[in-house]
C-alpha cells in the first residue's frame, strides 16, 4: 500500500468559484456547436417553406420552380411523412410538422426543399407558387377574446377566501389593465438539427435541444418506428432560454425524415429571420385586474385575469399560463383571492416556454397592483411591498393552498436596502425631479419569490450514469443539457465532492437518449437540483462497492474507509484514489452505476387548484434606478443592486453568472424588446435591426451583484443549494418600476403611470404626456382606461 499525504482539499469541488468547463472553448472558437460537426461526405441540406398568409386554406402548390432550381434533391411535404404528422408536446394533435390543408399562421412550415447546399435550397424554397384562399384571422389577445376564439386548453382558476365580502369590506378599489408584451428568445446559436441515417429504421440526430427524451420520442412518432431507433445527441447548445424545450422538434423531425427518404446525412438550419419568424417566443399577457385594499395599503381582495396570445397551437401554453397565476402573488399575501388564465389561441406562431415560463408575467401584474396601491394612496411602493409580505399569524398561505415556509424577503430587503442605500437616493431623486425640468429621475426597489419544481410532477426526476475507469479517470453523463448555464460543470463538482478526486479528472460527455433514458427537459431551472442529485446516487452506489472491497482486501471495518482528497483512508493508511480503482477492477468489482433522483414532497391537483406544486422558493430583490429624457421617452439604467439567493451556491461565479444575465434579459424584455405584428398577421421584427434587445452599453452605470450567502436551503436538495436559472429574470421589474416613478414625477406622483411593457421610449414618452395633461387638467386619471395601442 502507497502511503500518501493528505492534501486539504480536492480542487474545483462543490461551493468553489470554478469557471465554466466550456468558458476557455467558448471565446477560444473551439466548443463544438452542432453546425461544427465535420459532416459526412454526401451531406444535404434542408430548408423550411414557410406560410404567406396567416390564417388560409391552401388551394394548390406549385413546386415546379423550386424542383428546377439549381442543387435540389427533392421537396418534402406532409405527404412525406411516413408517421404521424405532428408534433404536439401536449400530446393535442395541433401541430403538424408541415401544414396541410390550411395554414394558421404566417411563418408556418408548409414543406421543406433539400438540396446540395443550404444556400441553394434557401433560394430554392422562395420560388413556390400557392394558391391560398384567405380565412380572417386574429393576432391580438383582445381581439381574440372579443371574437370570443377558442382556448388552446382548459384555463385554471386559483381561488381562495371570500372575493366577494373581501371587496365588500375594503375601503379603496383600483381597477385597471396592462399589456405584457413577449420576448424572441434571441439564443446566440439558432435552430439546428444534424441526421444521419443508420441501417434499418435507425437514426441519429445531432439537436440542439433542451429536451432530449421528448425529441427523440417525436422524431419517433414522425417516422413511424419506436423510440429505441432514434437516438438523440446535444454536447451543447449556444442558449436555449426555453427556446429549445419543444420548438427543436420540428427541426430534428425534418432532419431526421428527409434523412430517411434520401438515405443521407442532413442538416437543417433556419437563418435569422426565419428562424425567429417560425418559432414560439415568451406569451405576451393582457392582465385584467382589480385590487381593495385599506387606508394603509394592506391588501384585501384580488381579482385577476391573466389572457395569453398563445399561438395557434397548445404547446406548452397550459403550464405557462399556469405559472402566471402561480406567481401573481410573487411575495405577497393575498387574504381573498381568485386568479384565472385564458389561454387564448391566436393566428400567431406557438407560444411556448421563456425564462421564467410565465411567472414574470404573472409577476408583473402583481407588482402592477402594487404601484396602483402605493399611487392611489401617494406612498413609496416598497412601503406597500412591506406591508403586504407573507408573514406573520395566518398570512403564509399561497393561492394555491401551499404554505409558504422558507420566506426569507424580509431580509433580502432589509439588506438590500442598506446596501443600495434606498431611502436616501429616492429622497435625492425626488429632490432632483422638482429642480429638474426635462431629465426625471426614478427608483425602485423590487422583490422575487420563484417556485422551483416542475407543476407537471412526473418531469421531477432525473438518471445519471458514472464511469471509472481503470486509470482512476471518470466520465459522467446525466440527462441534463449544457446551454452556457454551467450545469455540465456544476454537477461535475458533484461528482468531485463525492469522490474527493479533483475536478480535472471527471470529463462530462454529451446529453445522449442512448446512455441516459426518459429524461425530462432541463428547465424549470431545475437542472442542477435533479441531475445533480441523480449523479450522487450514482457515485454513492460505485463508493458502497468500493468500501465494501477495500474492507474485504485490507481487513479494515467498512466505516475507518473514508474518501479524502484524492486518496482513499484505509484505517490508518492511505492509497490513492487510481489504485484504490485498479484494485477493484481486478478483484472484479464493477465500476459504473446509474443513478436516479426524483423530488420528494410535492403533489399538484389542477383540477381543485390545491396542493404543493414547489419543493422550495429562491428568493432576490433589485433596485435599480434611472433618468428619464422626458422629452424623448429615453432612458438610461444608473444603477442597479441586487442580492439573490440561490442558497448554498454550488459554484458562486457560475451562479452570479447567472444573476446578472438573467437581470439583463429581464431587463430588455421589459424595455426595449418589443415584437410587433402587422395587419397581415406577419412578425415586422425578425430581426436585430428592428428587435432590440439590450447591447453592453445598456447594462446599468453601476452594478452590483451579490449572492446571499447566508442563505441555505432549508430542504435537502444538492449540497443545500438553490435553483439559478430562472429566478433573477425576474430582477429586472425593478427597472420598469423605476420607470415608472420618473414618469409619475410629471404629476407629483399622485397618478398611477400604468405604462405597458415592455417600456419602450415610445411609450415612456405616450405615458409621460398623458400623465401631464391629467395633472394640467386637474383631474385625477387614476381610473380611466389607458392602453396605448
Ligand atoms: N443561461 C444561459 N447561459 N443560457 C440559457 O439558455 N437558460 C435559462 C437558464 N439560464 C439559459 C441560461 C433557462 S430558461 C433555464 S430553465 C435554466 O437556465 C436551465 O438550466 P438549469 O436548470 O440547469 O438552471
Ligand atoms: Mo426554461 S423557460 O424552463 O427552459
Amino acid at each position: 500500500m502507497n502511503v500518501m499525504q493528505p492534501v486539504d482539499r480536492v480542487r474545483g469541488a462543490v461551493h468553489d468559484k470554478e469557471r465554466h468547463e466550456s468558458g476557455h472553448k467558448h471565446v477560444s472558437g473551439t466548443a463544438e456547436y452542432i453546425d461544427d460537426i465535420p459532416e459526412p461526405a454526401g451531406t444535404l441540406h434542408g430548408y423550411l417553406g414557410l406560410s404567406q398568409r396567416a390564417h388560409a386554406e391552401i388551394l394548390s402548390v406549385d413546386f415546379e420552380a423550386v424542383r428546377n432550381s439549381p442543387g435540389v434533391v427533392g421537396v418534402l411535404t406532409a405527404e412525406d411523412i411516413p408517421g404521424e404528422n405532428d408534433i404536439s408536446p401536449a400530446h393535442k394533435h395541433d401541430d403538424p410538422v408541415f401544414a396541410a390543408g390550411k395554414v394558421e399562421f404566417h411563418g408556418q412550415p408548409i414543406f421543406a426543399v433539400i438540396a446540395t447546399s443550404r444556400e441553394a435550397a434557401r433560394r430554392a424554397a422562395a420560388k413556390v407558387k400557392i394558391d391560398y384562399r384567405d380565412l380572417p384571422h386574429v393576432t391580438d389577445v383582445l381581439e381574440a377574446a372579443a371574437a370570443n376564439y377558442p382556448l388552446v386548453i382548459d384555463p385554471l382558476k386559483l381561488e381562495r377566501g371570500d372575493i366577494d365580502a373581501g371587496f365588500a369590506q375594503a375601503k379603496n378599489t383600483v381597477s385597471g389593465e396592462m399589456r405584457i408584451g413577449g420576448q424572441d428568445h434571441f439564443y446566440l446559436e439558432g435552430q439546428i438539427s444534424f441526421a444521419i441515417p443508420g441501417e434499418d429504421d435507425e437514426v441519429t440526430v445531432f439537436s440542439s435541444t433542451q429536451h432530449p427524451s421528448e425529441t427523440q420520442l417525436m422524431v419517433a412518432h414522425v417516422l413511424g418506428v419506436p423510440s429505441n431507433a432514434v437516438t438523440v445527441n446535444v454536447r451543447r447548445m449556444g442558449g436555449g432560454f426555453g427556446g429549445k424545450e419543444t420548438q427543436a422538434n420540428l427541426f430534428a423531425a425534418v432532419a431526421a425524415v428527409a434523412a430517411r427518404k434520401y438515405r443521407r446525412a442532413i442538416k437543417v438550419r433556419p437563418d435569422r429571420d426565419d428562424d425567429m419568424t417560425a418559432t414560439g417566443k415568451r406569451h405576451d399577457f393582457h392582465v385584467d385586474y382589480k385590487v381593495g385594499f385599506d387606508d394603509d395599503g394592506r391588501i384585501e381582495a384580488v381579482d385577476a385575469v391573466f389572457a395569453a396570445r398563445c399561438g395557434f397551437s397548445a404547446d406548452l401554453s397550459g403550464p405557462v399560463t399556469d405559472r402566471a397565476l402561480f406567481h401573481a402573488d410573487n411575495c405577497y399575501f393575498y387574504p381573498n383571492v381568485r386568479l384565472r388564465s385564458r389561454p387564448l389561441k391566436t393566428n400567431t406562431v406557438s407560444n411556448t416556454a421563456f425564462r421564467g415560463f410565465g411567472g414574470p408575467q404573472g409577476m408583473v401584474g402583481g407588482e402592477r397592483m402594487i404601484e396602483d396601491v402605493a399611487y392611489a394612496l401617494g406612498k413609496d411602493p416598497l412601503e406597500i411591498r412591506k406591508l403586504n409580505f407573507y408573514g406573520g399569524e395566518g398570512r403564509n398561505l399561497t393561492p394555491y393552498h401551499q404554505t409558504v415556509e422558507d420566506n426569507i424577503i424580509g431580509r433580502i430587503i432589509e439588506e438590500l436596502e442598506v446596501s443600495s442605500d434606498y431611502a436616501a437616493r429616492r429622497q435625492a431623486a425626488i429632490a432632483f425631479n422638482r429642480e429638474s425640468p426635462v431629465i426625471k429621475r426614478g427608483i425602485a426597489l423590487t422583490p422575487v419569490k420563484f417556485g422551483i419544481s416542475f407543476t407537471k410532477t412526473e418531469y421531477n426526476q432525473a438518471g445519471a450514469l458514472v464511469h471509472v475507469y481503470t486509470d482512476g479517470s471518470i466520465q459522467l453523463n446525466h440527462g441534463g443539457t449544457e446551454m452556457g448555464q454551467g450545469l455540465y460543470t456544476k454537477v461535475a463538482q458533484v461528482v468531485a465532492d463525492e469522490f474527493q478526486v479533483d475536478l480535472d479528472h471527471i470529463k462530462v460527455t454529451a446529453t445522449s437518449t442512448g446512455k441516459v433514458p426518459n429524461t425530462s427537459a432541463t428547465a424549470a431551472s431545475s437542472g442542477s437540483d435533479l441531475n445533480g442529485m441523480a449523479a450522487a446516487n450514482a457515485c454513492q452506489q460505485i463508493k458502497e462497492r468500493l468500501v465494501r472491497f477495500a474492507a474485504e482486501r485490507y481487513g479494515v471495518g467498512e466505516a475507518d474507509i473514508a474518501f479524502e482528497p484524492n486518496t482513499v483512508r484505509i484505517g490508518a493508511e492511505r492509497i490513492a484514489f487510481a489504485d484504490l480503482i485498479k484494485a477493484a477492477y481486478a478483484a472484479r468489482v464493477q465500476l459504473s452505476a446509474a443513478g436516479f433522483y426524483k423530488t420528494p414532497k410535492i403533489h399538484w391537483s389542477r383540477a381543485e387548484g390545491r396542493g404543493r406544486p414547489f419543493y422550495y422558493f429562491a428568493y432576490g430583490a433589485s433596485c435599480s434606478e434611472v433618468s428619464v429624457d422626458t422629452l424623448t421617452g429615453e432612458y438610461q439604467v444608473e444603477r442597479t443592486d441586487i442580492i439573490h439567493d440561490v442558497g448554498k451556491s454550488l459554484n458562486p461565479a457560475l451562479d452570479l453568472g447567472q444573476v446578472e444575465g438573467a437581470f439583463v434579459q429581464g431587463m430588455g424584455w421589459l424595455t426595449t424588446e418589443e415584437l410587433w405584428w402587422d395587419a397581415k398577421g406577419r412578425l415586422r421584427t425578425h430581426a436585430p435591426s428592428t428587435y432590440k434587445i439590450p447591447l453592453a452599453s445598456d447594462r446599468p452605470r453601476v452594478f452590483n451583484v451579490r449572492l446571499a450567502e447566508w442563505s441555505i436551503n432549508r430542504e435537502e436538495t444538492i449540497r443545500r443549494s438553490k435553483a439559478v436559472g430562472e429566478p433573477p429574470f425576474m430582477l429586472g421589474i425593478s427597472v420598469l418600476e423605476a420607470i415608472s416613478m420618473a414618469a409619475a414625477s410629471v404629476a407629483d406622483y399622485r397618478i398611477p403611470p400604468r405604462i405597458d411593457a415592455p417600456a419602450t421610449p415610445e411609450r415612456v414618452l405616450m405615458a409621460v404626456e398623458r400623465l401631464r395633461a391629467a395633472r394640467a387638467a386637474g383631474r385625477d386619471d387614476r381610473a380611466a382606461k389607458i392602453v396605448d395601442d
